[in-house]
């Protein structure tokens, strides 16, 4: 099987001004949060998308999926946890008690703010998910790196062909991420806040997918102005 999760729990703090969280604003003529669930609807691949908002936003959520989608028992809307890991943890929590799932059951995670995920993007994940057991959506760091320790003097520039910006959707194994997750120790688990690190840290390999420059996360106002740019110059509607 393979499940599709969008992690819709946050609030958008960063965005400000409204009391309205990011992934319900406008950007074109719908909210972004259904901009980003269709990418998942037109593919078939997915048994179930589940998608995960605020505690006070899932009714909202279920009457905008009716809204867009119509009766879709594909779509399963959840409440999302305090913070994206917690948010990660439900979907992962609701699965194990409602499917039966084997070793080679698949999640593909995405931001819900990330609403010009391709159609390659998610079929290159699902796919190395399947082969590799985990993999994270990037693209080349385009700025320098510079590193500092103390925020006054730099302490290094790393090499930046060895960096990239990670991007989502990130894809496992469920059961594989299940169980490292499992294994955390609280001090851990206050730590990893990214599931792909939880892999890297208990040394199983994280294989890239490429992303791309237009796959942004919308997090700042000027973010939602691109994502309309975006949208215009680009056919994603
Ligand atoms: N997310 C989530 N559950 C949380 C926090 C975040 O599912 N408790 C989701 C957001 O809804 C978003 C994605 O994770 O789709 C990326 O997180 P981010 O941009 O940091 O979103 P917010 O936490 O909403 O923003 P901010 O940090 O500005 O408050």
């Amino acid at each position: 099987m393979i499940f599709a999760a969008i992690l819709a729990g946050g609030i958008g703090s960063r965005m400000g001004g409204t009391d309205t969280p990011k992934q319900f604003l406008t950007l074109g003529d719908k909210p972004v949060i259904i901009h980003t669930i269709e990418k998942f609807v037109i593919n078939s691949k997915f048994d179930k998308i589940l998608v995960l908002s605020p505690q006070s936003f899932v009714n909202h959520t279920k009457n905008l999926i009716k809204e867009y989608f119509g009766e879709n028992d594909n779509i399963i809307v959840l409440k999302g946890g305090d913070t994206r890991n917690d948010t990660l943890i439900n979907s992962i929590e609701y699965i194990k008690e409602n499917f039966e799932i084997d070793d080679d059951t698949v999640i593909v995670t995405h931001d819900s703010v990330r609403p010009f995920v391709t159609h390659r993007i998610i079929e290159d994940n699902i796919n190395a998910a399947k082969e590799f057991g985990a993999c994270d959506t990037v693209v080349p760091a385009t700025d320098t790196i510079v590193e500092s320790v103390d925020s006054k003097i730099i302490s290094d520039i790393p090499i930046r062909d060895n960096f990239y910006q990670g991007q989502t959707p990130q894809s496992f194994k469920i059961n594989k991420l299940s169980e490292l997750i499992n294994s955390l120790s609280d001090e851990e688990t206050n730590i990893l806040t990214d599931a792909c690190k939880i892999f890297v840290l208990k040394g199983e390999d994280v294989h890239l997918v490429k992303g791309e420059i237009t796959n942004i996360k919308i997090t700042y106002p000027y973010d939602l102005k691109l994502a309309n740019t975006i949208l215009k110059e680009t056919n994603h509607d």
